[in-house]
């Protein structure tokens, strides 16, 4: 299948270059830049991400010359940009001020990259370095105010811009990758879901043969989907298990042992280890610690629960194809900004041998595949859910009270959202709990009680958001339903800030 490498210079956004171009039906890869790349096959173009360091830092990733070997198209975004230039004798030179955000360029040549794109277009910039000398053979296509924002030099097939066509911030982003991806490298479309699943199907039958497979559940769509493609392929030989952490939302646990509809048959054993989350989140107030108690805690009790399933010869995980680039990952977990814990970051385990049918999708590509197993679509377009859960929304320290308070107040945000035919307009909404208490009246009583702050974004990569904008008569009726319905809560906010500089979760 022809495909696009993505090397990974430690940009945040590299996935969604890859992903960007697997919507155009073309096959893309993200690997490591120190690679050697020939085991690659059918590769058509290479895309150089972006990254956080300066091409003159010691310690810089290098640009690797096998890349050229490959003969084929390359696109440098930002740092990728940079090496190029530096790679074919232009000059890099730092700026005094970074240039970032929403910046305007002006298209003044047209070439092979910049292909119908307007003359004026808005793009999301986010650098420090800039491009101060042409190399030779390049041309200029545009440029904003303070730098040079698209290069190209079609003799040699190289092109490069300053900015991130990936985001959906770069309005006309898609437009460009496409100029790259069908023009330029002339891929032809040839990856979609449903090839897809034919093939897992007969690779987990081939490879599971009768043995038996556990499966982590947790309710949200990654293992959901997982448990209905192993469901197809291997049916009997799987069982499912499902740890109750005590942070989830309200009824989840109920929810998913009752509510698989079209997996009602499906082995589900429930391991109810709420007790030992409180007990391990006792006196813990920092996000980072707790999301690695929680973490400590959910591995401990799988591990234990899996060891009474001596039986099982296969472990299956849930792990999609972003959480195995963030662990492969140039910038590695030291980049980070919160530590994540899927199951499918868990260490292995030596009796189990270990099978992934999603690492290879994107989370979208995952929700494709359920649609065509027959998944609700209630289930499929549920708003993500993180895997600390409620422990990383009750701010401060976690207890059961707390728990219970915020399931009720979130409950009743969600309930108004589907009523108001808005749940599927915005992409995560939640509430929040406060660790303040101010002071209200209710009849002729003072109160004093919690704050609890709701949350809701617009975004298509979780990597950007916008605040969603709720109509305020709705976010009165759900104000005033929580502050009436829930005991333990006498004031409701609203977050309005966007991502970045805030980031979706509060921890
Ligand atoms: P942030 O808060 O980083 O969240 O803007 C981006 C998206 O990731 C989700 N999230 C997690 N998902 N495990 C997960 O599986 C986690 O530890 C985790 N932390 C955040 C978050 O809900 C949002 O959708």
């Amino acid at each position: 299948m022809n495909t696009i490498l993505v090397i990974d210079y430690g940009s945040q956004y590299n996935m969604l270059i890859s992903r960007r171009i697997r919507e155009m039906n073309v096959y893309s890869l993200v690997v490591r830049y120190d690679q050697d790349f020939s085991k690659y096959e059918d590769i058509v173009g290479v895309i150089l991400s972006g990254g956080p360091s300066s091409v003159y830092d010691d310690f810089s990733p290098e640009f690797n010359q096998k890349i050229l070997d490959l003969n084929v198209p390359i696109l440098g975004i930002c740092y990728g940009m940079q090496l190029l230039v530096k790679t074919f004798g232009g000059k890099i030179s730092s700026a005094s001020k970074r240039e970032y955000g929403k910046v305007v360029i002006e298209n003044v040549v047209y070439g092979e990259l910049n292909r119908n794109l307007s003359k004026n277009t808005s793009v999301w910039m986010s650098h420090s370095d800039y491009l101060d000398e042409m190399p030779k053979g390049f041309t200029m296509l545009s440029k904003s105010k303070n730098a040079i924002a698209m290069i190209e030099n079609q003799r040699k097939r190289l092109y490069g811009v300053q900015f991130h066509p990936e985001v959906t911030h770069t309005e006309e982003g898609r437009k460009l990758i496409e100029n790259f991806v069908f023009n330029i490298c002339k891929a032809k479309k040839e990856w979609n879901v449903s090839d897809f699943l034919q093939e897992k199907v007969d690779f987990i039958k081939n490879t599971v043969k009768d043995e038996t497979v556990i499966l982590g559940l947790s309710g949200g769509v990654d293992s959901t989907v997982c448990a209905a493609l192993l469901d197809m392929a291997i049916s009997s030989q799987l069982t499912c298990i499902f740890v109750d952490t005590g942070l989830l939302r309200k009824n989840e646990a109920i929810d998913v042992i009752n509510g698989y509809g079209t997996l009602k048959h499906l082995k589900i054993i429930k391991v109810d280890a709420k007790a030992r989350f409180f007990e391990a989140l006792k006196n813990i107030t920092d996000p980072e610690e707790k999301r690695k108690i929680i973490g400590r805690v959910f591995f401990e009790v799988f591990e234990e629960e899996k060891k009474k399933h001596k039986e099982a010869k296969f472990l299956a995980q849930g792990t999609i194809y972003p959480d195995v680039i963030e662990s492969s990952s140039v910038s590695g977990p030291s980049e980070t900004i919160k530590s994540h814990h899927n199951v499918g970051g868990m260490p292995l385990q030596d009796s189990f041998i270990i099978i992934e049918p999603l690492r290879d999708l994107f989370k979208d590509e995952v929700r494709a595949l359920g649609r065509i197993l027959g998944l609700d679509d209630t289930l499929i377009n549920r708003h993500p859910f993180p895997g600390p859960g409620l422990g990383i929304r009750v701010i401060g320290e976690v207890d059961e009270k707390r728990v219970k308070i915020l399931q009720e107040a979130d409950y009743i945000f969600i309930e108004e959202l589907r009523k108001h035919g808005l749940y599927n307009k915005v992409s995560q909404a939640f509430v929040v709990l406060l660790p303040v208490k101010t002071v209200g009246v209710m009849g002729d009583q003072r109160t004093y009680e919690n704050v609890a702050c709701i949350r809701s974004v617009n975004t298509t990569d979780f990597m950007t958001a916008d605040v969603s904008r709720l109509p305020f008569e709705f976010l009165e009726v759900v104000s005033s339903r929580i502050v009436n319905e829930v005991l333990g809560i006498n004031r409701v906010t609203f977050d309005i800030t966007s991502k970045p500089p805030g980031t979706i979760e509060w921890e």
